[in-house]
């Protein structure tokens, strides 16, 4: 039997084993793994290289209204940008203001993505109004439209932050419906505090950031939410986990029967603090939240994954460029948007900086990377699985590729890159979505708005 694709002599990644041998792709799907030789009317030949399951970013901002001005990809560059650096299917943050209906918010984002997605895609809404009316359209649409994770924030005072009556009242909800709860962890009432604070005292730049919100102030947030978990039973996901502390009082609460996943995202992982303490506002560029920390905890994050405290890696990609917009906080690190763009770097230093050095093991990073987002985010084994009747959505990995990480390879609208000049040992040399070639070398050779929504 002939098929139409065969990746031949590669690793291969099954969620449960790795071995070499070939694949076939038919049509959409994968029709064989197998380490008896296979033939095809295209034989790409993988000797030497990594077969990975398409990579799949749990956390992205793309379209994001936040801090007075908007992200700067749209769907098209975002997802081209997922897709070169081997992530085939992204969850983007709904993220409506207060006054926002959900059900209007879910449609707008929905009409944007459909517009302009390359690779595969679903939704976190993220709940900010809980009224009668938003609680009725928040039920319509994990019944019809697929919808089965929720955001809140417990940080961003006054903006985006969610009331504890609300919390309890959602995570209530949330066990009915069976859906999860992702979450950002801080205390946003002490943060405020600490902001009003620091800018009083003349404190006023970008290396503030990070003592605004302190370590304590996370794993506060994380014990919040574990709280009203553990008084709901609502399973929740703690996005962006940033620090030790943070990691420490998610798993306690799992021992008292929690059902709480972890995520790291990127940049905590190969980035410190020193980088939003860069001279002349270029600090600025490393604002995110929670922020970048102290070095050891950059180690205390790869220890966690290596353990499997920690379940998920994404990305938190929140692309705001240096010029016209992180500048808007030249007078106030207050005002300075939060985000570190990573969505197409991603893959790429998870194994230049955590397989590389030998911080974790290549099952990790695609347990990580792809198959435990796909099982926590009911899209397994269609996605995150190299298995047979699996969407073929396939990596061609190559691990002996060298080179740095650079705004010039950046597919991203974002006019920087937060890596510029890191060692990248890696590449996705070929990329496949649902059977058909998409990227290759760096390059997207895709169609224009192929993207499917999965309705979960
Ligand atoms: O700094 C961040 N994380 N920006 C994006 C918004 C969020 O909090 O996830
Ligand atoms: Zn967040
Ligand atoms: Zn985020």
């Amino acid at each position: 039997m002939s098929y139409a694709t065969v990746i031949k002599g590669g690793t291969i990644f099954t969620p449960d084993d790795s071995f070499v041998g070939d694949l076939a792709i038919d049509g959409e799907k994968i029709a064989v793994v197998s380490t008896d030789s296979l033939s095809g009317q295209e034989e790409v030949d993988a000797a030497g290289k990594y077969v990975f399951p398409g990579f799949i970013d749990p956390h992205v901002h793309i379209h994001l209204p936040f801090m007075g001005t908007n992200a700067i990809d749209d769907h098209a560059s975002a997802t081209q940008a997922a897709l070169v650096g081997g992530t085939t299917t992204v969850i983007e943050m709904i993220c409506p203001g207060p006054e926002d209906e959900p059900q209007a918010a879910f449609d707008e984002w929905s009409n944007l993505a459909a517009a302009g997605a390359c690779c595969d895609y679903s939704f976190h809404l993220a709940v900010v109004r809980f009224d009668d009316l938003a609680r009725t359209q928040i039920r319509n649409l994990v019944a019809n439209s697929g919808v089965q994770s929720f955001k809140v924030f417990l940080a961003y005072k006054g903006a985006l932050d969610i009331s504890d009556g609300n919390l309890f009242e959602l995570m209530l909800m949330a066990r009915e419906l069976g859906v999860t709860i992702t979450a950002h962890c801080e205390n946003a009432e002490a943060v405020d505090a600490m902001q009003k604070k620091l800018i009083a005292e003349g404190k006023t730049g970008p290396e503030w950031h990070e003592p605004s919100r302190p370590r304590c102030v996370e794993a506060d947030g994380v014990n919040h939410l574990c709280g009203f978990a553990e008084l709901t039973g609502a399973t929740v996901y703690i996005v962006h986990t940033s620090c030790e502390s943070a990691v420490a009082r998610a798993i306690e609460s799992r021992g008292r029967g929690v059902d709480v996943t972890v995520e790291a995202v990127v940049p905590h992982l190969v980035l410190d603090k020193t980088y939003a303490e860069r001279a002349n506002f270029e600090g600025a560029k490393y604002v995110m939240s929670p922020p970048l920390r102290d070095s050891r905890e950059c180690d205390a994050l790869w220890n966690g994954l290596a353990s499997g405290a920690i379940g998920t890696i994404g990305t938190d990609h929140a692309p705001f460029n240096f010029n016209g917009q992180k500048d808007m906080g030249r007078e106030a690190f207050t005002k300075i948007p939060n985000g570190i763009p990573s969505i197409q770097e991603r893959v790429d230093l998870v194994h230049s900086h955590g397989v590389v050095p030998g911080k974790i093991d290549l099952r990790t990073l695609v347990d990580t990377c792809s198959t435990n987002a796909a099982k926590t985010f009911k899209m397994f084994p269609q996605k995150g699985a190299l298995a047979v009747g699996s969407d073929a959505d396939v990596v061609l990995y190559d691990p002996a590729f060298t080179g740095a990480f650079t705004h010039k390879d950046s597919l991203s609208q974002v006019d920087y890159c937060g890596f510029e000049g890191m060692p990248r040992r890696g590449r996705a040399e070929q990329v496949f979505l649902r059977g058909q070639r998409v990227a290759r070398e760096g390059t997207f050779v895709g169609p224009p708005a192929a993207g499917r929504y999965l309705n979960r």
